[in-house]
């Protein structure tokens, strides 16, 4: 038999080795080795049921603990050469273990199988990255907060259908983008709770013949609780598609916040000014300061999309329990991961390097009729019905166009051409500074909401 095959951990009953392209196009080492860690803490817990279950000795214990440091610390170091022939971070430090320390390595995998192993792997590594998320985005929600404290009374328009609505104040709009990012903390919470249960136990499908304590493995990890069935749990990545659906609906405000950040950087609209380490210059155009920021974050939107899709389709056709189409759950969840990681990381940052211009918010609100509701509003007061009014202030604002001027600088005759029951009180109401002052209800934009809404949300955070 000119065989390498029993280089392979699982060799004993096959004649011929793999080839190379098989090798290379079954091994996942390249990218689930970032799980070493989550590897060795899993098998650690393993190992001391095992001993404390009369599996496995003392002294094989005492073993694998010492021989894990040591590999733990090549790895840390570099000095690991990750093997492809090892196929995988499993078999590549249980291999360096056993190398180590010989027999007591080899019986670290009693009663487990790489099935359970690799869905504890991800469990443990998805919890932390969730923790590292939900830590980064409570940065970067504190940065909208302070940003939305800064500019709690700044008058800029709203839109609708991108056209000047009414006014907001820019803390207001700020506060929004809070709201949704609060939504996202809450999901990755909510997602995290079923990653956090311990599948180990469930060895290849069917569960073991050993005498496990699995409720002891899941204390030792942190888990809450144990998968409740073993064919569920070594094929289950629900939790990984949760996951990553999070990411997608997180991307997705990201995005519509770079949407805006990009065209209020534009200077057609002016509104904002990025701070230049967020922005690049143009190879050709030396005049060019771009928001390459927002935009890379609005196009890896996309990309996180199509993770979710590449999970979702994954899982769609999988009989149970394991199949090796689970191997590629890996690279699409840990590119989410480190996607948003990386764009929550810049944009908590990136919101203390906005600045805000005001004069051109205030000279954009007095295009656009931005204070019609609020006429409309003060004649319903005056007794009309609204309908009444709403169609009364169309033809203000038509006569407003022609002139090419404002709401507010009509003179009382005009507006009492069109309504007869406006007085001279009106233009208080017509004012950007009336119409924000009189949305004065919890969620309103009046400046003395938007600060009490901050007051509210230092609390949510803290
Ligand atoms: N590398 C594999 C994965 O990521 C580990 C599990 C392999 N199990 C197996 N029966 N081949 O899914």
């Amino acid at each position: 038999m000119t065989s390498n095959a029993n280089q392979y951990t699982w060799a004993g009953r096959f004649s011929e080795p793999v080839s190379d392209l098989v090798k290379r196009y079954t091994a996942s080492v390249d990218f689930d080795q970032r799980m070493w860690r989550q590897d060795i803490r899993g098998s650690l817990a393993h190992a001391r049921m095992l001993a404390k279950q009369g599996i496995i000795s003392a002294q094989d214990l005492a073993d694998i603990e010492r021989g894990m440091a040591q590999v733990a610390q090549e790895i840390e170091s570099g000095q690991l050469e990750w093997s492809i022939d090892l196929e995988d971070v499993h078999l590549n430090v249980e291999k360096r273990l056993t190398a180590l320390v010989g027999d007591a390595g080899k019986r670290l995998h009693t009663g487990r199988s790489r099935n359970d192993q690799v869905a504890t792997d991800i469990r443990l590594y998805l919890r932390d990255s969730i923790d590292d998320i939900q830590v980064l985005l409570k940065q970067f929600r504190s940065a909208l907060v302070d940003l939305a404290e800064k500019e709690a009374a700044t008058p800029m328009p709203g839109f609708t259908h991108l056209q000047v609505a009414q006014p907001v104040t820019f803390g207001h709009h700020m506060l929004a983008y809070f709201e949704m990012f609060g939504r996202d903390a809450e999901r990755f919470a909510d997602a995290r709770k079923r990653t956090n249960r311990l599948p180990l136990g469930s060895a290849a499908l069917a569960g073991t013949t050993y005498p496990i304590d699995r409720e002891f493995v899941a204390a030792e990890l942190g888990f809450e609780g144990v998968c409740e069935n073993s064919l569920d749990a070594v094929s289950d990545r629900d939790f990984a598609i949760e996951f990553t659906a999070a990411c997608a609906l997180l991307m997705m405000h990201i995005s519509r916040l770079s949407e805006e950040l990009v065209m209020w950087m534009s200077p057609r609209v002016g509104f904002i000014q990025i701070a230049d380490r967020f922005c690049t210059g143009s190879s050709i155009m030396p005049q060019k300061k771009n928001p390459d920021v927002p935009e890379l974050a609005r196009g890896k939107t996309g990309r996180v999309y199509g993770q979710l899709m590449s999970l979702l389709t994954l899982m769609k056709s999988q009989p149970l329990a394991y199949n090796k189409d689970n191997q590629e759950d890996k690279e699409p969840l840990f590119d989410a991961v480190d996607t948003v990681t990386d764009t929550l990381r810049i944009f908590a940052d990136m919101a203390g390097g906005i600045t805000v211009r005001a004069d051109n918010m205030k000279a954009a609100l007095t295009q656009g009729f931005a204070t019609a509701t609020d006429l409309a509003d003060y004649l319903v007061k005056k007794g009309l019905p609204f309908r009444d009014a709403h169609e009364a202030v169309g033809h203000a604002v038509k006569a407003a166009e022609a002139k090419g001027v404002d709401l507010p600088q009509l003179t009382l005759d005009e507006l009492k051409a069109f309504c007869p029951q406006v007085e001279a009180d009106v233009f208080a109401v017509l004012t950007v500074e009336g119409s924000l002052a009189s949305r004065n209800h919890i969620g309103g934009t009046a400046p003395e909401q938007v600060k009490a809404a901050i007051a509210r949300a230092r609390q949510r955070l803290a």
